[in-house]
């Protein structure tokens, strides 16, 4: 009996040490895999750091790259189109006039009355109406027949007060907020498309001809006195409220930059010398690319996956279309490696483009103890459940690296252009303020990506430099401008 009993305890001890060690082993496999995550978001952050000598190169490469693409056709990766907007706003504008803004996810008609000298803009009613992602991929008829249709419908909304004078065409300025070699104010051909929008036939095409065939299909009337990309309309509403604006930076679902240039300084401009002795230049930053870039794995894969590889290198580590991606395959990296959201990898997280930039930034502003907005963006992203919360906090720092990294390169490039127009530093007895007009969902909606540009643009400018820029936020303003170019270009105007 005894020796039963005796038994019996051993086997429960050896029992009870099996399920300790097994425990034990648990710990140690979990602890192990902690590490290796701990070690892929250390080597993240080191590849991403971005310290203001490293900042400073890329400023200086991106100044040179822009006298490099002003002196021919092809110098630089930098394409510095000529707008051919020689005279910005001036607030005279007077009439009614139509823009028609497309760049994005969502395209928008407005329909806007200046009121002339003093008097601003007295009207304006507009429509946003978002594009099917197919129509993005479709052919160029089918988008530009699927925007033509809006904007008849616009047309026949015209109220009170807002319709053409009588015997007088309506006019539109359009902004296209992609890369276009202009041959006059009011046309261009297509360079190629950038953000996700890929149209075979339309590279290579006027642009202004194909959204006129397809106004002329559609029964809408209607003039187009001025293509402009949307730096350049922002540049143009900016300016129309401020005299002081010089350039202006879209941080959205692209990233772009124009600026005012003296036309001397433009060597492969070999038209009339204009009477205002400027030209507003696109520059298509989004294209930048410099060894100086803090680039990553991450960077090189989405790169290669993406449908324009090798270009827009720059745009694909600052702007809003591909922030939350870049986080989506550091996510990925951890689960696949380091079994960081448990033994199996949720095959959502495999899907490219899953993760929003908005998403990203919910997470990055959680400041929730528990970080209940990362864990329900998890599960509504991913389908991802009961994760610990120091898992849910390394998932902010990774939104923290990545947004930073792009926060700040945005700073680099705007340091760049002050440096090319030598307004980086004070100038004896000059006080002349410096204002960038910025626009796009990234700066307006992503606080924490536009806290960190301007602290960092701050940084590296100075506190005295820094009293003279200013950074102002131009609501929408591609669209009005647009609407104020083509007031300015106007078929009529000639008769007055
Ligand atoms: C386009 C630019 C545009 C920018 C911001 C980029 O992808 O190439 O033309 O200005 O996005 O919308």
């Amino acid at each position: 009996m005894k020796k039963v009993v005796v038994a019996a305890v051993v086997v429960g001890a050896a029992a009870a040490c099996g399920g300790a060690a097994y425990v034990v082993r648990r710990r140690m496999e979990k602890s192990r895999k902690w590490g290796k995550a701990m070690g892929i978001v250390k080597e993240l952050d080191e590849k991403c750091a971005t310290p203001l000598g490293k900042l400073r190169q890329v400023a200086d490469a991106m100044a040179v790259e822009m006298h490099a693409g002003l002196a021919s056709e092809g110098g630089s990766k930098l394409k510095m189109l000529i707008s051919f907007v020689d005279n910005l706003p001036s607030g005279d504008e007077e009439g009614l006039f139509y823009a028609l803004d497309l760049g994005g996810t969502n395209f928008r008609v407005l329909r806007v009355k200046l009121g002339g000298t003093d008097r601003g803009v007295v009207q304006q009613e507009f429509e946003e109406v978002s594009i099917p992602p197919e129509l993005m991929v479709a052919t160029s008829e089918e988008l530009f027949d699927y925007i033509a249709e809006a904007l008849a419908k616009f047309v026949s909304t015209e109220s009170e007060g807002l319709h053409p004078e009588p015997n007088k065409q309506r006019e539109l300025g359009f902004t296209f907020s992609f890369p276009v070699r202009q041959t006059s104010i009011s046309s261009g051909t297509l360079i190629r498309w950038t953000k996700g929008f890929d149209i075979k036939d339309a590279v290579g095409k006027d642009v202004v001809g194909k959204l006129i065939s397809a106004l002329e299909r559609n029964g809408v009337d209607m003039r187009v006195t001025a293509l402009v990309n949307d730096t350049v309309g922002t540049l143009a509403g900016g300016r129309y409220y401020n005299n002081d604006v010089i350039a202006a930076v879209i941080l959205g679902t692209g990233t772009n930059a124009a600026y005012v240039e003296r036309a001397t300084a433009i060597p492969k401009w070999h038209g009339p010398l204009p009477k205002s002795g400027e030209m507003v230049i696109n520059m298509e930053w989004g294209n930048f690319r410099s060894s100086h870039l803090p680039l990553t794995e991450y960077d090189v894969a989405l790169d290669e996956e993406s449908l324009n590889p090798g270009e827009q290198i720059y745009e694909k580590m600052i702007s809003g279309l591909y922030l939350g991606e870049i986080v989506r395959r550091v996510l990925c990296k951890l689960a696949e490696e380091a079994c960081f959201f448990g033994d199996t990898v949720p095959s959502k997280l495999k899907t490219s483009f899953i993760l929003s930039t908005p998403h990203m930034s919910a997470m990055h502003h959680d400041t929730s103890p528990d970080l209940k907005v990362v864990a329900s963006k998890l599960k509504d992203v991913f389908g991802i459940s009961n994760t610990s919360l120091r898992a849910r906090k390394v998932i902010v720092d990774i939104c923290d690296i990545i947004a930073s990294r792009g926060a700040c390169l945005s700073a680099a490039g705007i340091l760049g252009i002050l440096k090319k127009l030598a307004r980086d530093t004070l100038k004896q007895g000059e006080n002349q303020k410096s204002v960038i007009a910025l626009d796009g969902g990234l700066f307006e909606h992503y606080t924490k990506f536009r806290d960190c540009m301007e602290d960092t643009l701050k940084e590296l400018l100075g506190d005295e430099v820094s009293e003279t820029i200013v950074i102002e936020h131009s609501n929408d303003g591609s669209g009005i401008g647009a609407a104020l170019l083509a007031a300015s270009h106007s078929q009529y105007l000639a008769e007055e």
